[in-house]
């Protein structure tokens, strides 16, 4: 087997905190001599980061579950294709700031996209590739929007209903107790302190 850098990913609701920890385990793992890359989506390269603007924007015509969708995994295709495999192929790894469990869980449980229509856009971009950990920062959605909205203004994602959120998250963590080899559930509710604290215990566990 090729050398080939891990690929850790960090999923979770709303003001979960996942790009404060995301830098986080950057700077753990270049502490231990790692060269580390750090991306998220939707987004990650020029033309992801152009699909983002696409799809986090309001449209009079409305966009339907199924385009979103086919949105987050086209942005997420020329993300794997431009940044991530090339990355991880040079022994990069690779911190992502949401990932494929937020398509299943936003578009999913969220919007109703069927689970066959999410299994087929993940065999064609994922193929065999998955990450090696998942860390689902998880704490009630109405702590993390409370954050989320003090950070600015809402997207189209932070005025969704409670309702979709408590769908949002349940996904997240059904999905995390059906694959405990790639997924760890961290509390997030508490302080930064903590949450980095289990966080990087998590690292020393698992890296
Ligand atoms: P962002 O501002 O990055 O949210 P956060 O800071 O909470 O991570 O916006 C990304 C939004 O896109 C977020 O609300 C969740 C949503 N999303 C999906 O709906 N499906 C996906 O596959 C991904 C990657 C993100």
């Amino acid at each position: 087997m090729e050398p080939r850098g891990r690929f850790i990913t960090l999923e979770g609701g709303e003001g979960a905190g996942k790009s404060t920890h995301a830098r986080h385990i950057r700077d753990w793992l270049q502490q231990r001599g790692r060269p580390v890359l750090l991306t998220r989506e939707p987004g990650g390269s020029p033309l992801a980061e152009g699909i983002r603007e696409l799809v986090l924007r309001d449209w009079d015509e409305g966009l339907a579950p199924q385009t979103e969708a086919l949105l987050m995994f086209a942005a997420r295709d020329a993300h794997l294709r431009a940044t991530i495999r090339p990355a991880l192929a040079a022994g990069i790894d690779v911190i992502c700031d949401r990932f494929i469990d937020s398509s299943y869980a936003y578009q999913g449980a969220g919007k109703g996209v069927s689970i066959d229509t999410l299994h087929a856009l993940e065999r064609m971009t994922l193929a065999d590739l998955q990450p090696d950990l998942t860390l689902v920062l998880d704490l009630p959605p109405d702590t993390g929007l409370a954050r989320a909205l003090r950070r600015g203004q809402a997207n189209r994602f932070e005025s969704e209903s409670a309702a979709f959120m408590a769908r949002v998250r349940a996904a997240f963590l059904a999905r995390a107790a059906a694959d405990p080899t790639r997924c760890v559930v961290i509390d997030a509710a508490v302080d930064e302190a903590a949450v980095k604290a289990a966080v990087i215990q998590t690292l020393e566990a698992r890296l």
